[in-house]
C-alpha cells in the first residue's frame, strides 16, 4: 500500500508554502507532502527533505531527481541545526514534521514494524540505531515492563514483559513476537478494537528510536531552523508526542516566542478517516515563530 499524506489540505495551509521561500521537510517519508509543497513554491524556492531511513532517501533521490531546488538528506530531524550548517542551507520559511512511520515502512520495510510480518526483530529506522534483537540480549523484565507501560501506555505491561523475558532468546520474528504478547494478555484484550500487540509495539519502536527525545531536541531548537515569520506545522499519531508538542508551543508562546496557529488540534474529517484509516489518530499543531 502506498503512503497516502494525512492532513494534507490542512498542511499546505497552515505551511503555507509560497514561491521564493525555504521549506524543510524533516520525516520526508514517500514525499507526499513535499510534492504539494514543492508545487507553491515553484522553481524560485528550495526545499530541504530528510530523513533516517535510507531506503525512503534513495526513493526520494529518485522521485525528485529532475529538481535542482529540492537538496534531499539522510539523517535525524533531531539533528537539523547541524544538518542545515553542514549543507550551508540558510534558516527556513516553514517545518514539517509528521511523525513515526509510513505505510511503506510497515507494510514493506522488512524491519520489523508489523506483528503480521515475518521479518527481522530491528524496529529501527536507522542501522545506527540499537535493533530490538539487539536490546532483548541485556534488558531486564523491570526495563522491559517500565518501557511498555511507559510508551505504550499498556495495562498488561508486566504480564507481556515477562512473556517475551522468558522466550527472549528464541524470538526471531516481528510475528513471532506479535503471537507470545497476544497470548500474555486476556483472550478479549481491548474488546477486539486493536491487535493486542499494538501497544507493546509502539513502545518497543519509540524507545529504540528515541522517539520521544528526537521531537524534545528539535522543539528547542525551533529558532535556529526558522526565521522569524516561518511556521512549525507538526503532526502526531499517539498522545505522549501530541502532549510534547502541546507543553512545547504552550511554553514558547508564554515565552513570546511563538504564536500558536491552532489553538485546538486539527484532525482529519470523517472523509479522510473513511479514505485513509491511518489519519484517524493524526493531531496537527502549527505555530509561527516571532
Ligand atoms: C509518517 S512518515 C512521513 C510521510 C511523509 N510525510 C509523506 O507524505 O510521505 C514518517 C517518516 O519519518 C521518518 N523518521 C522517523 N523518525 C525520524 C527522525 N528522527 N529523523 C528523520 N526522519 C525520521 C521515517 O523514516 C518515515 O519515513
Amino acid at each position: 500500500m502506498t503512503h497516502i499524506p494525512v492532513l494534507l489540505k490542512e498542511v499546505i495551509e497552515l505551511l503555507d508554502p509560497k514561491e521564493r521561500e525555504i521549506i524543510i521537510d524533516g520525516t520526508a517519508g514517500s514525499g507526499g507532502h513535499a510534492k504539494a509543497v514543492l508545487q507553491k513554491i515553484g522553481e524560485t524556492g528550495q526545499l530541504l527533505l530528510v530523513d533516517w531511513d535510507k531506503e525512503s532517501i534513495a526513493n526520494l533521490k529518485k522521485a525528485f531527481a529532475s529538481y535542482p531546488n529540492v537538496f534531499i538528506i539522510h539523517g535525524n530531524y533531531a539533528e537539523l541545526p547541524g544538518i542545515m550548517a553542514e549543507n550551508n542551507f540558510p534558516k527556513a520559511d516553514g517545518l514539517l514534521l509528521d511523525l513515526g512511520f509510513s505505510s511503506e515502512q510497515l507494510e514493506k520495510s522488512g524491519r520489523g514494524f508489523s506483528f503480521q510480518k515475518e521479518e527481522p526483530l530491528l524496529m529501527t529506522y536507522s542501522d545506527a540505531s540499537e535493533s530490538l534483537q539487539e536490546f532483548l540480549k541485556y534488558v531486564s523484565i523491570s526495563e522491559l515492563t517500565d518501557i511498555i507501560r511507559k510508551f505504550g501506555e499498556e495495562r498488561y505491561a508486566e504480564r507481556i514483559a515477562e512473556a517475551i523475558y522468558a522466550k527472549r532468546r528464541q524470538i526471531s520474528s516481528s510475528q513471532q513476537l506479535g503471537e507470545i504478547i497476544k497470548e500474555a494478555v486476556p483472550k478479549n484484550y481491548e474488546r477486539g478494537r486493536i491487535h493486542p500487540a499494538t501497544r507493546t509495539f509502539q513502545a518497543l519502536r519509540i524507545y529504540l528510536n528515541k522517539e520521544l527525545e528526537n521531537l524534545e531536541k528539535v522543539l528547542s531548537a525551533l529558532d535556529q531552523i526558522l526565521t522569524p515569520g516561518g511556521r512549525a506545522v507538526i503532526i502526531s499519531f499517539h498522545s505522549l508526542e501530541d502532549r510534547i508538542v502541546k507543553n512545547y508551543f504552550r511554553e514558547l508562546a508564554k515565552k513570546g516566542r511563538i504564536k500558536i496557529i491552532t489553538k485546538k488540534p486539527t484532525m482529519a474529517s470523517q472523509e479522510e478517516i473513511s479514505q485513509n484509516p491511518r489519519s484517524r489518530s493524526a493531531k496537527l499543531r502549527a505555530a509561527i515563530i516571532i
